[in-house]
């Protein structure tokens, strides 16, 4: 068997490579765009945590409400629920604890490593990005990983990748209005 990591890195290739993302980790995100995309990661954090995470720093709901209340404070308010994440938090709702850890590898880790590069570009304090004792955080999740993960692993790609597209075509349609 694949270990995890390549087993899921052709869908890591695909999310990374998403226009939205491209277009965040080139710092060309306005701060309402970001806001959107902010409380799209908020609905999903909020439906693992509420199950529990194997690490109290690896909690971001409060820290993402606080980057939210950055960007309102100027302005940027963003209570917009896409459809995509509604579908990926419907079906993260139906996961046990223990079912939900292969979803909490994938948006977890996706922020203590890639999001450590993106956090420089993005127009806010970044909040989202810090962790109090990240090399802990890592560690639980890397205690209970498994190479089995990958089908679940890839499926809740696939549920973020549909994000970054809606979260694309949102971004476009409001340039040209
Ligand atoms: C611009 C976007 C992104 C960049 C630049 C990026 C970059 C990286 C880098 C450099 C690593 C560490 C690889 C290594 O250990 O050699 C990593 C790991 C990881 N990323 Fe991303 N990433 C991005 C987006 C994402 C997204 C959107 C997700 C999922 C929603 C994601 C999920 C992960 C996961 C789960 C790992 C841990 C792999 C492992 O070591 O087991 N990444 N990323």
């Amino acid at each position: 068997m694949l270990p995890l990591k390549e087993a899921t890195s052709e869908k890591h290739k695909i999310a990374e490579r998403k226009a939205f993302n491209v277009q965040m980790f080139r710092g060309l995100l306005s701060k309402e765009e970001y806001a959107l995309y902010l409380r799209q990661q908020l609905q999903v954090f909020q439906t693992l945590e509420s199950k529990g995470l194997p690490h109290i720093s690896l909690n971001r709901v409060e820290k993402v409400l606080a980057d939210l209340d950055e960007l309102k404070a100027e302005g940027h308010v963003s209570d917009v629920v896409l459809s995509s994440t509604s579908d990926y938090v419907d079906y993260l709702d139906s996961l046990s604890y223990e079912q939900a850890l292969p979803h909490v590898y994938l948006n977890y880790m996706a922020i203590m490593f890639g999001g450590q590069m993106i956090r420089k570009s993005v127009p806010s304090s970044g909040r989202m990005y810090d962790f109090d004792n990240t090399q802990e955080a890592i560690q639980s999740i890397r205690n209970v990983q498994q190479d089995e993960w990958a089908d679940e692993v890839n499926k809740g790609f696939d549920f973020n990748i549909s994000i970054f597209d809606e979260l694309e075509a949102e971004r476009l349609s409001r340039q040209v209005l």
